[in-house]
């Protein structure tokens, strides 16, 4: 027995942004909180469009443009007292991931009446409506516009750590996934986020909460992956290339709300945490470690991945994996984490901040930390192909 629950409306395709004033009014908005980063999505000309449409449909705004990346609990906290303090009454969050989660966390703050870290580690869970939020990605990764999940960076026995929320109340009313808005994607970013939505697509598909439907969203998703990021790489400009990879990002983000995710994120949000590796970098490193380390358990799983990912009509579990390093390589992606820059100093923190992730228990191979450890190593200065 399983059950999907898909409540955000989708609307896939070019111009679908502009749909946000017309959606807003029609959910009875009347004064719109956005929330963006702080970078060139801020200032962008879609974005001014956007805000310029508001205002002929009669909607007022407030722009929050505080959304550092893994937003924290205080820059929720902060935009969650603008919000009240402008009498806002909905969310429009126009960027990649940490724009989107830190609008998610402001809704949960709200309309919770409590702030974000009493969610965090404690049990509680949300229960109340959020307001109306509309989601606007503006990279193919994060498939936030339709997750129940968010992440926000804390302070935790006295280091920076990242931690997951999840619940059925943080699906946004409305996702609208446009590829015109990704062109403008820089190579570098490009790679990471498709890389973060690759490992969606096969944590989710090798999860132990995955199902049959979840698996069509995951597969599909994977061959998207295969057939279109190093083309969106190459050239941001081929569109056809990135309306694949704006899907691929969206039906991975279906599939992980379903299915979970599993250690690869565990050792990602870590090494981000601590290391301020980029989201998307850390899994395109640790995903082919953890497909290789579960060979011997699905087998199947990972050949499956391995046809969508490359079109091969056949190949090998463990050739899977390298076909994740292979993909990477195409992306220049380093081989590890020491590689990708992080410090020795940190290695032994990154494991012990991972090895207590929530979600390690839906991982298909369960390891003892002692098991993990070993792997990680590999996963620190080792290669998949050695
Ligand atoms: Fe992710």
């Amino acid at each position: 027995m399983y059950s999907i629950n898909l409540p955000t409306k989708i609307v896939f395709g070019e111009r679908s942004a502009g749909l946000a004033p017309q959606e807003l009014a029609a959910m009875e908005a009347r004064r719109v909180f956005i929330v963006t980063g702080p970078g060139r999505t801020a200032s962008s000309e879609a974005l001014g469009e956007l805000k310029s449409e508001l205002e002929k449909v009669g909607l007022t705004y407030v722009h929050f443009a505080e959304a550092e990346a893994d937003p924290s609990i205080s820059t929720v906290a902060k935009g969650a007292a603008l919000y009240k303090k402008e009498g806002c009454d909905s969310i429009l969050a126009f960027g990649g991931g940490s724009p989107m989660d830190c609008a998610k966390g402001i809704g949960v703050s709200v309309a919770e009446g409590r702030p974000i870290e009493d969610f965090i580690g404690t049990g509680l869970v949300f229960t109340k409506v959020l307001p109306p939020l509309v989601a606007i990605p503006t990279t193919a990764g994060t498939g936030s516009e339709v997750t129940n999940a968010a992440v926000f960076s804390l302070e935790a026995a006295g280091q920076k750590a990242k931690k997951g929320t999840v619940g059925t109340t943080l699906f946004p009313r409305l996702a609208l996934v446009d590829p015109l808005l990704q062109v403008s994607m820089p190579p570098a970013l490009t790679a990471a986020t498709g890389m973060d939505a690759l490992t969606h697509a096969a944590e989710a598909y090798l999860s132990s909460g995955a199902n049959a439907v979840a698996d069509m969203f995951c597969l599909e998703s994977i061959r998207l992956i295969g057939a279109n990021l190093f083309k969106v790489y190459q050239n941001g400009d081929d569109l056809e290339a990135r309306e694949a990879m704006a899907r691929a990002s969206t039906l991975a983000g279906i599939a992980l709300s379903q299915a979970g995710l599993g250690m690869v994120h565990g050792f990602a949000h870590a090494a981000g945490a601590l290391g301020g590796l980029a989201h998307g970098l850390a899994n395109a490193i640790i995903l082919p470690f953890m497909m290789q380390s579960y060979a011997p358990v699905a087998e199947s799983r990972l050949k499956a991945i391995g046809r969508a990912l490359t079109g091969k009509a056949s190949i090998s579990a463990l050739d899977s994996a390298k076909a994740v390093v292979d993909l990477g390589d195409s992306l220049d992606i380093p081989h590890n984490l020491k590689a990708a820059g992080l410090d020795e100093s940190l290695k032994d923190k990154v494991f012990d901040d991972a090895k207590g992730y929530k979600r390690r228990g839906q991982s298909p191979r369960l390891y003892t930390d002692g098991e993990l450890y070993e792997l990680y190593l590999r996963i620190w200065a080792g290669s998949v192909k050695e």
